[in-house]
């Protein structure tokens, strides 16, 4: 009989039955550990380390930003154990959604899947008004001027070249980006993983190149003192600044976790996701660490409240040239971010929508272009106006907090799976089961204490909106609690 209480999970043996059952025809598993490594860096690097790393250092952590990253790398590490169990584990379109339909049950699946939206969809809007700062800066080196009200959000003052002070009024290329990938997203134009690697290739030769040619350029004086004094206020500054810098660059590292949505397409999950997920964190990790102190090192951190901190870092050595290439790469970079997030918008909706928690729309496929177009559609108008609106701060606190938020529940999967589902097979087990999977949960709860309480107010009212249309909507409707009504 059908378990009709909120509680009700999926079976770990279902979820792994099914994807046996499809393999026959599905993805076809071409994947090894370093196309899996490449596709979790081609997701991770982005407007984090190209633009929120400027603005913390230059308004809560300046130069130990780079224990900011630090405590962020820590963090992930715990996450990304836990990912690495349950991504060999349950090797199909593995989101936290999925995980979380199998341990805790629907509700919070629900929850989850709808925090992912502030991950997925918002994340991919912080990235387009980071791409929008550094196109209007490369549009200025080749002559072309964007008048600044037109790239920035309504309310948000900007300094003029000239001294003078204006106050933006909506962020066109942002909604150019998105209306651009989601036209590309719509017709099926696939990232293969040929073009995804020459794209990742590009943007780590220019944060490797950066980190290289920065570093003889360095002034130590810019470093002191390293741990700016506090101003009085939590956050600005001191211990806390390093807290609250961690938090807003926690969003650097998010994307890892995209990784596991390619587990059906591993090769060898057990073996290729592990090394996939941790691999490209460990790299990412050891990069940002590197960025942030050359960045520090070559402008003085106050100055670095720009939209294009790397660019002005570039500045600061004096090579024009090498100014410009930085600006395509991390244009690059953006892009292959806003991709990835709007894609996996699309797929998360989607399963939501097989599942009956949504809509049937989501779950919609065009007949020909083989997309689920008009989710893709709906998801690309719905962030491009967000992004139009919104600044990257806001934004980029918004998805650290639903980020973090989704991952304690990642922890908490392992550990619940581990006592009810002890049988079931594990590729790869976290060591140390529930200590690591605790610390997870404790690390993101200490990024999250970063935030302000505004950020925690916007969670809370986001949470409520999303329990509101699961009552009226999700409940009724779920496909394993009513099976009879699909
Ligand atoms: N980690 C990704 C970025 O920094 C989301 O853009």
């Amino acid at each position: 009989m059908a378990d009709t209480s909120y509680m009700a999970r999926k079976s770990v043996a279902d979820i792994v039955g099914s994807a046996d059952a499809d393999e026959g025809h599905s993805l076809s598993k071409s994947l090894g550990a370093i196309s899996i490594t490449a596709m979790g860096i081609g997701a991770i690097i982005g407007a984090g380390i190209f633009v929120l790393t400027g603005t913390a250092a230059a308004q809560f952590a300046g130069p130990s930003i780079v224990l900011s990253f630090v405590l962020g790398g820590i963090a992930c590490a715990f996450v990304g154990l836990c990912y690495s169990e349950l991504a060999a584990m349950l090797p199909v379109c593995g989101s936290s959604y999925t995980y979380t339909y199998a341990t805790l049950g629907e509700i919070f699946a629900w929850i989850i899947g709808w925090d992912l939206i502030l991950e997925y969809a918002m994340g991919a809007a912080t990235v387009a008004v980071g791409w929008s700062g550094y196109i209007v800066s490369l549009l200025h080196n080749v002559g072309i001027s964007i008048p600044p009200v037109l790239a920035t959000a309504p309310g948000t003052v900007i300094k003029l070249a000239d001294g003078t002070t204006a106050t933006g009024i909506v962020n066109l290329p942002a909604i150019v980006i998105i209306a651009i990938l989601t036209t590309m997203l719509v017709l099926g134009t696939k990232e293969s993983a040929r073009l995804n690697n020459i794209m990742v290739a590009v943007k780590l030769v220019v944060v490797v190149a950066f980190i290289a040619l920065g570093v003889f350029f360095i002034k130590p004086a810019n470093w002191h003192p390293f741990i700016p004094a506090n101003t009085g206020e939590f956050g600005n500054f001191g211990m806390s600044g390093i807290l609250r810098g961690s938090a807003v660059v926690f969003f650097a590292f998010i994307g890892f976790d995209a990784v596991s949505t390619a587990a059906q397409e591993a090769k060898k999950p057990q073996r290729d996701m592990p090394i996939g997920i941790l691999g490209s964190l460990i790299i990412c990790t050891i990069l940002y660490i590197l960025v942030a102190g050359v960045l520090t090192g070559l402008v003085p951190y106050a100055e670095l409240n720009v939209p294009d901190p790397i660019a002005k870092g570039v500045d600061a050595i004096g090579l024009n040239w090498f100014s410009i290439l930085i600006k395509i790469g991390a244009l690059t970079g953006l892009t292959t971010v806003i991709l990835v997030l709007l894609y996996g918008q699309s797929r998360i909706f989607f399963t939501m929508s097989t599942d009956g928690l949504l809509p049937p729309l989501f779950a919609r496929v065009h007949p020909r272009l083989q997309t689920p177009y008009l989710s893709q559609i709906l998801i690309g108008s719905v962030v491009a106006i967000v992004a139009a609106l919104t600044p990257i701060s806001v934004l980029g606190e918004m998805v650290s907090i639903g980020t973090l938020f989704a991952f304690i529940l990642v922890c908490g999967a392992v550990i619940y799976l581990r006592r009810s589902d002890s049988d079931a097979s594990r590729p790869f087990r976290v060591p140390g089961v529930p200590v690591v999977p605790v610390l997870g949960i404790l690390f993101c709860l200490l990024l999250m204490a970063g935030l302000p309480l505004v950020t925690w107010v916007r969670l809370v009212v986001w949470l409520v909106i999303g329990m509101t249309i699961y009552m009226s909507y999700g409940r009724n409707h779920s496909r394993l609690r009513y099976p009879e009504r699909h």
